[in-house]
């Protein structure tokens, strides 16, 4: 049995819920001996000094003079149940988390070509990857904690799932139309997931999108307006609810007057486009070379993939968001570096998506980097990336959850204020998940990967009172 959950039952309508679970949040690791640091029963509070540097440019010149903000932040320790719903349950990556979620719970193990397969959370940046706490009082060896524990957060194992379709397909048919799991695992979990049945969901195939201003959002959906999307409706509905939504699809679903209306119901969005493949390696790769010091000149970027997102991807108005989002991920890398780049200037990228039902769900990703070295020689790198689209994209999506929820239980003040408030609706935080990162308005993108990830592990270190880990281990050099 699952530490997390003790037995499961399934009902018709696709949820899918732990019976009696124990509901054990981790962050029990370890606690932070320090004055700026409270633990109570209820909720950890820390006082933090953000340190950061401002600049101003003084006869022609940058001058650069430290700064401090104090914030307290407080992090309610109680997990409460968590849902996670998912618009398109029945699709490939609703049934592979779904699949896998349960394979997780029940500690499944099943036989593939390779041998024996344990059921596991990799690819999850929260569950699979670790963070440094510090380093060993005796030894002065590296620390590293699952970062999972940095703060108490739920365990995907415990998720409540349900979801819409506009497929009434049970769960494991769906799954077997994805032909993304092995037989074997499939026929684990193959009775449990019959029983599962999509929530019954809306659909019109040709809406017009437009940017809409709230309130005329509102009024649009009351009178059916086509040109409001579905995902819009659905995002629409989580904000009235409260529930954060978070938009995996490319599509353009948070329209002005959606983020409006967040914004004053305090409601979490996050967006856009889960980060699976080509993307991710992209806003590595480009953030190692600029940072390098070599000039990135163009990016040719080929996918084809045959599943059905591949399919839907095909058709020219779905494909142009898709292209608009991929080719924008390497914009602030670029310009970051003044030296490599003229004002304006970018490197030519393009994005190439073709279907090609025979590879399925194993998507094919073949990328050119052409840059510029040294005295004007070149460098080329060819990557041939085969990604297991739903395996790489379901374990985000636990993500993606398991951080929002984290997040509707953080909350801040100014040092000297009284009133705590909530982190912006419009959760950056979630970047590193994410292909088109939805920021708050008016503040900028990050796609470099690596700030991603850093925003994600300091602001949880933060709010258990700790520094940034800064990488500059002094201990080992000074001495
Ligand atoms: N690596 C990845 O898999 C990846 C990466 C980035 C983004 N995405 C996005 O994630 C989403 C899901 O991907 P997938 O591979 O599971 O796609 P999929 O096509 O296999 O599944 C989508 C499901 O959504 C259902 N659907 C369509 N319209 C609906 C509506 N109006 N209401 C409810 N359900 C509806 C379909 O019936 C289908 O079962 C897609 O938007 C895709 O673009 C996936």
């Amino acid at each position: 049995m699952a530490p997390h959950a003790d037995e499961t039952t399934s009902q018709s309508n696709g949820h899918l819920a732990a019976t009696a679970p124990s509901f054990t949040p981790s962050g029990a690791e370890f606690t932070v001996d320090a004055q700026n640091v409270t633990y109570e029963d209820a909720e950890i509070t820390s006082k933090y000094r953000y340190r950061t540097t401002k600049v101003k440019r003084v006869d022609g010149k940058f001058v650069a003079k430290p700064h401090e903000t104090v914030y307290d932040f407080k992090t309610q320790r109680k997990v409460g149940k968590v849902g996670m719903m998912l618009v398109g349950l029945g699709g490939n990556n609703g049934t592979t988390i779904t699949a896998g979620i349960l394979a997780n719970r029940r500690k499944l193990t099943w036989q593939t070509k390779q041998g024996t397969q344990e059921a596991n959370y990799y690819g999850s940046v929260v569950m699979a990857s670790t963070v440094k706490l510090g380093n060993d009082e005796a030894t002065g060896e590296d620390v590293n904690i699952p970062l999972h524990s940095m703060l108490p957060m739920v365990h995907p194992n415990d998720l409540v799932i349900g979801g819409w379709d506009i497929s009434g397909m049970d769960l494991a048919a769906a799954m077997d139309r994805a032909q993304v799991l092995e037989p074997t695992l499939k026929s684990l979990v193959g009775k449990e997931m019959a029983n599962m049945k999509p929530l019954p969901s809306i659909y019109y195939p040709d809406f017009i999108a437009a940017n809409q201003e709230d309130p005329n959002l509102l009024k649009a959906i009351e009178n059916g307006h086509e040109e409001v999307s579905p995902s819009t409706v659905f995002a629409v509905a989580c904000i009235l609810e409260g529930a954060p939504f978070i938009n995996g699809s490319p599509q353009n679903t948070f329209v002005p007057g959606c983020i409006e209306l967040a914004t004053q119901h305090n409601a979490f969005l996050g967006g856009d486009d889960f980060k699976s493949g080509q993307t991710k390696m992209k806003s590595a790769l480009v953030d190692f070379l600029i940072n390098a010091g070599i000039k990135l000149t163009s990016i040719a970027s080929y996918n084809h993939l045959g599943n059905n997102d591949g399919k839907n991807l095909s058709s020219q108005r779905q494909f142009r968001s898709k292209e608009i989002s991929k080719s924008n991920v390497v914009d602030d890398m670029v310009a970051a570096n003044s030296v490599l780049y003229k004002p304006g200037e970018h490197p030519d990228h393009c994005v190439v998506i073709k279907y090609m039902p025979a590879v399925g769900d194993n998507k094919r990703a073949l990328d050119e980097y052409y840059a510029e070295i040294f005295l004007g020689g070149h460098q080329t790198i060819s990557l041939f990336n085969v990604c297991e689209d739903s395996m790489l994209a379901s374990p985000l999506i636990i993500d993606l959850v398991l951080i929002t929820e984290l997040m509707t239980r953080i909350q801040w003040r100014n040092d000297g204020d009284a009133e705590w408030r909530n982190f912006h609706s419009v959760l950056s935080i979630l970047s590193y998940m994410l292909k088109a990162p939805l920021t708050p308005p008016g503040t900028p993108v990050v796609n470099a990967l690596a700030k991603q990830r850093s925003a994600l592990v300091n602001i949880m270190r933060a709010c258990v009172g700790l520094e940034p880990e800064n990488d500059m281990t002094l201990e080992h050099k000074l001495f």
